[in-house]
């Protein structure tokens, strides 16, 4: 029998997607305008449940109250939550238009990835900065994104870790290949700790999907920094 072949999708675009985690909860949907409208691209929403990392963030409420701020723009929900798929329908009726989860927290990961899609989301899986790439083994045909976490997940503000330079490399071969063999591209996002002087070096390796919190939301002028990150992403592509 023969597997029938993906559909061929274009390939990504440079995506641009501020963590509302360093955002003014006080003021979040006012956030979320100012940072679209100064020209991200997505809205990375991480949602943290005290168990599958140590910290507590927000939930399906804060997404469905965040929605009619996002103008179309792509909500990207990062799912660190253990177990997850309780969770799919209400973020998917809440308005996310794509979920990633960690395959550690989850027990029928391709059940969990079939199950977003049938939602209507995209679906995403998030590797820890010590999680091996054999998680893409059988799920590459499951998958629109690829998250690989450069730090480890829980908390915004943390520094960078060198070595998901030489992962992203390898990854972006294997979606390559995978290309090749299928038509299909999946999006390779990169996420934590990412600022205007180390973006070029991560898009050079291979990202094309770039999350950032604190160095967005921590500088006063939105469209400055979007505007140096994009700069320095292009001056290596
Ligand atoms: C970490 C989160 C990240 C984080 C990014 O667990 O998944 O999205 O908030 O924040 P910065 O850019 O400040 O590292
Ligand atoms: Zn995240």
């Amino acid at each position: 029998m023969t597997m029938p072949k993906p559909i061929a999708t274009p390939a990504p675009s440079t995506v641009i997607a501020p963590s509302l985690l360093s955002a003014d909860f006080a003021r979040l949907g006012e956030e979320v305008r100012a940072v679209l409208g100064a020209g991200a691209d997505w809205i990375h929403f991480d949602v943290m449940d005290n168990h599958y990392v140590p910290n507590l963030t927000i939930g399906p409420l804060v997404c469905e109250a965040i929605r009619p701020h996002v103008a179309g723009h792509l909500i990207d929900v990062h799912l660190m939550v253990e177990p997850v798929d309780a969770l799919v329908p209400l973020f998917a009726k809440a308005g996310a238009g794509l979920i990633s989860f960690h395959p550690e927290a989850s027990r029928h990961i391709d059940r969990s990835l079939g199950l977003i899609r049938e939602q209507g989301c995209q679906a995403g899986l998030a590797l820890n900065p010590a999680s091996p790439l054999n998680w893409l083994d059988h799920t590459m045909d499951r998958l629109d994104l690829i998250l690989l976490m450069s730090v480890n997940p829980g908390f915004g503000g943390q520094t960078f870790i060198p070595h998901t330079l030489q992962k992203i490399r390898h990854l972006r071969q294997r979606i390559h290949q995978y290309h090749a063999d299928t038509g299909r591209w999946i999006r390779l996002e990169v996420d934590g700790g990412i600022h205007p002087a180390n973006i070029a070096d991560i898009a050079a390796a291979g990202a094309d999907t770039f999350v950032a919190g604190s160095a967005i939301f921590g500088q006063p002028d939105y469209r400055a920094v979007i505007a140096a990150m994009r700069q320095q992403i292009a001056g290596v592509r």
